[in-house]
């Protein structure tokens, strides 16, 4: 949700924000723009669209600036366009600043800038903040930006370059992520680690409320009252290559042939030797505080809600603990029901996502545990939470969600069969007989992506289709869901998940000749109910992508094409299940001339509410 880079330092400017852009553009890609220092003059060079078209215009430019920030953009307030695209200028064209976030009172901070001779040409809430620090300028600039952040309410990632203190940049954060890159003579800044990964793994994430001051020699850090902060210094482990396409066409199709090895390194280390038991060491609440929870409340948003889905019927039919499975925005604002015996879990890949974070904030207001389940080390929802679960998915750039989703299932096995230990309310035979299988789950994923063409072959006949319903039961409807969003957000046709007992309550209405249905059928206890359904649909000439375990011949006679996925316990199904359905999604996406990695309105990382 918008990227910022920053750099300061003896090297060319441009190249460097530009290249930084290029590693964040998943956050963003309504519009790009710099703003770099040049002979004690700032020069904003900026325009709608994607990076592509910046970095065209800028080709062959020599200028020799040594200071500058960069901006691609999620456009929240005022559509793409050149005027609103970052960076933002004062008046006196002294300051520039790019932002990430909301400022919430910016109409208000506008009519009173105005007021004050002030004008604007954006319809940004952004614009503000150049306004701001020019007005509050007295010759230092870190004052100047205290200031500012006393008069503005909202999240923010802010950096502020200026005219008046070359080598230097300040920035600000406020429920939008930033982090400093370490070099040597040189410093940065970027809202996410791959774009400093070409240049340092060595970095200071910001803490809400914090600043930074950066000049080639030096970073400072302080806090929302003005103390230096000593930052601890997080060395990134992961190399840039886990950030590269490798030879893949789309970053998703690489993502999606990870997740065997995503789910073995989300497993390892969690299971006892002899596959007796999950080891959660993360997970401090003692075991009595376990055996007395009453109610466990699961939130977050889009792909993770749906692993948050799969996850209520899991601890539920494990566990025997009742589970409720929020949308974090809306859990944020219904007042739910919670106290210090109930445990909050929240999911989310980014772990930046601001209304999984709310949520995360009220469910701690209100005295529960937090367990956060994450893939972002040291994000803020790892850091707020009491307790966190990594997914070991490594980084996710494709905004479709993918190896994130399996590995966030995998989490919310491990966690359904700790409770279920805990509580004794599975014996230790059926325990080893999930874990057995649970340990086969990447093979198995690896035989599914072997049989890929079979599903471009599908994609070929109806990637032109323009609606796609996907019926499920039980577990297969959680998987309904996910993979109807990955068509609809990638492919942009219109796709609908259904239990499959729901259909005839209203929608069977829309099923007509050739409408593609794509049946899950995975539970082996309700596949006589499904395939009735199935029956329902074919009934009106629908035409039938069924998806089952291998050995359901019956389908063969009913659909129009069967997948098969290996067999495994059914309550694991659904990490081998969701697979078909996200090739499916990426091939038609592919057949339609999509831009799969970055979709039309879409930012991965959605840091505003
Ligand atoms: C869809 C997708 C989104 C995210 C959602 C939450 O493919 O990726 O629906 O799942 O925005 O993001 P995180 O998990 O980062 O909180």
């Amino acid at each position: 949700m918008c990227g910022i880079v920053g750099y300061t330092g003896p090297r060319r400017a441009v190249p460097i924000l530009l290249g930084g852009l290029a590693k964040l553009e998943y956050r963003g890609y309504d519009s790009a723009g710099i703003a770099v220092l040049e002979d004690g003059v700032i020069k904003v060079h900026k325009q709608a669209g994607k990076l592509a078209g910046l970095a065209e215009k800028l080709q062959g430019y020599n200028g020799q600036a040594r200071t500058g920030i960069g901006h691609t953009r999620w456009a929240t307030h005022g559509r793409p366009s050149d005027t609103n695209a970052h960076p933002h200028i004062d008046c006196s064209g002294r300051f520039a600043v790019v932002h990430n976030g909301i400022i919430e009172n910016y109409l208000e901070l506008r009519e009173w800038l105005g007021s004050q001779g002030h004008q604007f040409t954006s319809e940004t809430d952004t614009e503000v903040l150049p306004h701001l620090v020019e007005h509050f300028y007295r010759g230092d600039l870190v004052e100047a930006v205290c200031r500012v952040v006393e008069h503005i309410r909202g999240s923010y990632a802010m950096v502020v370059l200026s005219a008046d203190e070359p080598e230097k940049l300040v920035a600000v954060r406020q429920d939008s992520p930033l982090v400093v890159g370490l070099g040597q003579g040189e410093n940065f800044l970027a809202s996410d680690i791959p774009a400093l990964l070409a240049h340092t793994r060595r970095t200071y994430i910001l803490d809400d409320g914090e600043m930074a001051v950066l000049t080639p020699e030096e970073v400072r850090i302080f806090n929302r009252s003005g103390e230096p902060v000593e930052k601890r210094v997080f060395e990134v482990k992961w190399e840039a290559a886990q950030a590269e396409k490798n030879g893949f066409a789309h970053f998703m199709l690489k993502e999606i042939h990870e997740q065997p090895r995503a789910l073995r390194d989300t497993l390892k280390g969690r299971l006892a030797g002899d596959d007796s038991a999950v080891v959660l060491k993360e997970l401090e609440i003692d075991d009595q505080k376990l055996r007395s929870l009453r109610k466990i409340f699961i939130t977050a948003c889009g792909t993770a809600y749906h692993a948050g889905l799969v996850g209520k019927y899991v601890i539920e039919q494990l566990a025997r603990v009742p589970v409720e499975v929020d949308i974090a925005s809306e859990f944020r604002y219904r007042q739910p029901l919670i106290d210090e015996d109930t445990l909050v879990i929240v999911i989310s890949q980014s772990g930046e996502t601001a209304d999984t974070l709310a949520a995360l904030r009220e469910a701690r207001r209100l005295g529960a545990p937090v367990l956060a389940v994450t893939n972002v080390v040291d994000s803020s929802i790892a850091r707020e939470a009491d307790h966190v679960l990594y997914t070991w998915a490594g980084p996710e750039i494709a905004v479709a969600s993918t190896k994130a989703y399996t590995t966030q299932l995998v989490a919310m096995y491990l966690i359904a069969l700790h409770l279920a230990a805990v509580r004794g309310t599975i014996t230790l035979e059926e325990r080893r007989a999930i874990i057995k299988e649970l340990k086969q789950l990447d093979s198995r994923a690896e035989l599914i992506l072997g049989n890929g063409h079979l599903i471009k072959d599908l994609a070929r006949i109806y990637g032109r289709a323009e609606d796609v319903f996907f019926i499920g039961r039980g577990l297969d409807h959680a998987v309904a869901l996910e993979g109807s969003l990955k068509l609809k957000e990638i492919s942009y046709i219109h796709a609908e998940a259904y239990a499959a007992g729901e259909l005839k309550h209203g929608t069977l209405a829309l099923i007509e000749k050739g409408v593609p249905v794509v049946a899950l059928a995975t539970q082996k206890n309700l596949f006589e109910k499904t395939l009735s359904n199935i029956k329902e649909v074919k009934a009106r000439d629908a035409t039938v992508i069924a998806l089952a375990m291998e050995g359901q011949k019956e389908l063969e006679k009913v659909a129009d094409h069967v997948l098969y996925i290996p067999p495994t316990n059914p309550v694991l199904a659904p990490v081998l299940a969701v697979i078909p359905l996200q090739l499916l999604a990426y091939q038609m996406a592919v057949v339609r001339g999509c831009d799969v990695d970055q979709p039309r309105n879409l930012a991965k990382s959605v840091t505003v509410e």
